[in-house]
Order: structure tokens, then sequence, then C-alpha cells
């Protein structure tokens, strides 16, 4: 897209971390933004904060997508923008001192992760395709999905959570392929580490220890370099059915 002001936006997680940081920045820049998330306290106070809309939604249900995508719709109009943030993060063995990690659980966080992003990108996709191009590339959208360098270096204790960040990877280039016709690109972002409530999760001597693996800079990412990042991705019509890492030339060791 050539411009970002005047567009309508969807945010899912866009209560939290990366999702929010990426509605300020894209608001800043004059766009009209819609949070969907399961938190709707959080999200409602974010919203106030950026003059957007917030709106509850559980990423996994068809219906509360639907009506959530329709709610946004009729208040700032069509989106051509979609981020997808919403996601949980899941560390546990396989096999651990209390037994095998229940299936259960793992289908819980494939649920959220994978199932949740492309049940969003499925019903963005479907209202975007019927919009006018715009622009000299045509365009009449884009969507971006939000993996981890989990996907690549998953690490003991992450067969959960790097079996969904490879689910999202893998699902980029056969949709922007399949998208191509209709000018809307699909982009994937893999986040390293970015200082944001759900790294908090991680126990804090985790937290240091995986920080000193950045090599430079030698920090967390800001969640607004992650916005960064998606702000570029919106403007670049090049950019389409990749998955650009943003980690400090971190690669994940085995624990
Ligand atoms: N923080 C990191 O270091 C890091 C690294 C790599 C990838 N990621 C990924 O980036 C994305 C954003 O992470 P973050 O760190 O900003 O997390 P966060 O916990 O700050 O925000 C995630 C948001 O998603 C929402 N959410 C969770 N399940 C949902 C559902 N079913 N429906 C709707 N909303 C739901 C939560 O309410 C929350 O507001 C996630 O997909 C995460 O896996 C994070």
């Amino acid at each position: 897209m050539e411009k970002i002001n005047g567009y309508a936006v969807i945010i899912t997680g866009g209560a939290s971390g990366m999702g929010a940081a990426t509605a300020k920045r894209l608001s800043l820049l004059g766009a009209k933004v819609a949070l969907l998330d399961l938190n709707k306290a959080a999200a409602e106070k974010m919203a106030q904060s950026i003059h957007g809309l917030a709106i509850e939604c559980d990423v996994t249900q068809e219906e509360s997508v639907k009506l959530a995508l329709q709610q946004a719709e009729d208040k700032h109009g069509p989106a051509r923008i979609c981020i997808n943030c919403a996601g949980i993060v899941h560390s546990r063995r396989m096999i651990n001192k209390e037994g095998m990690m229940p299936l259960e659980e793992f289908r819980r966080v494939i649920d959220i992760n994978v199932v949740g992003t492309f049940n969003v990108m499925r019903q963005v996709a479907n209202r975007m395709i019927t919009l006018e191009t715009v622009g000299d590339s045509l365009e009449r959208g884009v969507i971006v999905n939000t993996a981890s360098v989990a996907a690549f270096e998953g690490q003991i204790g992450q067969t959960a959570y790097a079996t969904s960040k490879g689910g999202i990877v893998g699902m980029i280039l056969p949709a922007a392929r399949e998208l191509a016709q209709f000018g809307v690109r699909v982009m994937g972002i893999a986040p390293g580490l970015v200082d944001t409530p759900m790294f908090e999760k991680i126990p804090p001597e985790a937290r240091d220890s995986l920080a000193a693996m950045v090599p430079f800079p030698k920090r967390l990412a800001k969640p607004d370099e992650f916005a960064m990042l998606v702000q570029q991705i919106v403007e670049n019509p090049m950019l389409n059915g990749t998955v650009i890492r943003l980690d400090g030339a971190l690669r994940m060791q085995p624990k």
C-alpha cells in the first residue's frame, strides 16, 4: 500500500505487546485501527489511547471473528491491512517428571496460534478480494502473520510452541501465491526476543540467559521495532510471500 493514512486496519492481539505497539504506530500514521482481542478491558484501554476500536474476539472461533470483522467494517469501512499478533507462548517438555504432555495442551497451542491465525487470515482475505484495487501496484490488501524464531530453532520444551510457529511459517507462501491473483499480499515476521508482557511470563533466570544470547544489539527487541517492520511491509509492495526474522542475529540454542 503506498500510504497508510485513512485505511482501516485489523490487529488481532492488539491489546498488548507487539500488537499494541503496531496499533500505536499505524494510528499515528493516520490509520483507523480495530483491536480484536480476548482481553476486552485491555483492548478498550489501548483503543482509548489511540482513538481506535476495541472488539472482544476469540480468534479460534469462526463466528466470533466474523462478528468482529463486521463490527470493525461498520465503524471504519473495509480493512485493507490485517496484522495477526494474537497468540500464546507455551513451554513444557514432551515428557517430564509428571509424565507426558497432555494431548489437549498441545492441541490448545495449535488451536490458538495456527488455527486462530488461519481463521482470521481467511476471513479477512475473503473480504479484501472484493475491494477495488488501489495504487500503481493494483493492491487490494496486505496481511501480516506473526511467527517466531522458534519455528526454526525450537528449544527444549518448545515442541508445541515451535510446531505452532512452524505452521504459521508454512502458510505464508501458499497463501501469498493463492491471493496474488487478487492483489492481496501475505507476509510473516519471525521475532526473536521481544520485551512484551508475554516475555515476562518466562522465569527471570531463563529471560536473562535468553537476552545474553542476542549477538547485537545485546538486548531484547522493543515492541515498536516490530511495528516499524510492519510499517515497511505494508508500504513496500514487493514484500510478499516470505518471513522476515527480527532477531539481532539470534540463533536459539537447545536450552
Ligand atoms: N514476545 C516475544 O518475545 C515473542 C517472540 C516471538 C514471537 N512472539 C509472538 O508474537 C505475538 C505477539 O506476542 P506478544 O509478545 O506481543 O504477546 P502478548 O501476550 O503481549 O499479546 C498477545 C495478545 O494476544 C491475545 N490473545 C491470546 N489468545 C487470543 C485469542 N484466542 N483470541 C484473541 N486474542 C488472543 C492476548 O489477550 C494478548 O493481548 C504472539 O503470536 C507471540 O507468539 C512473541
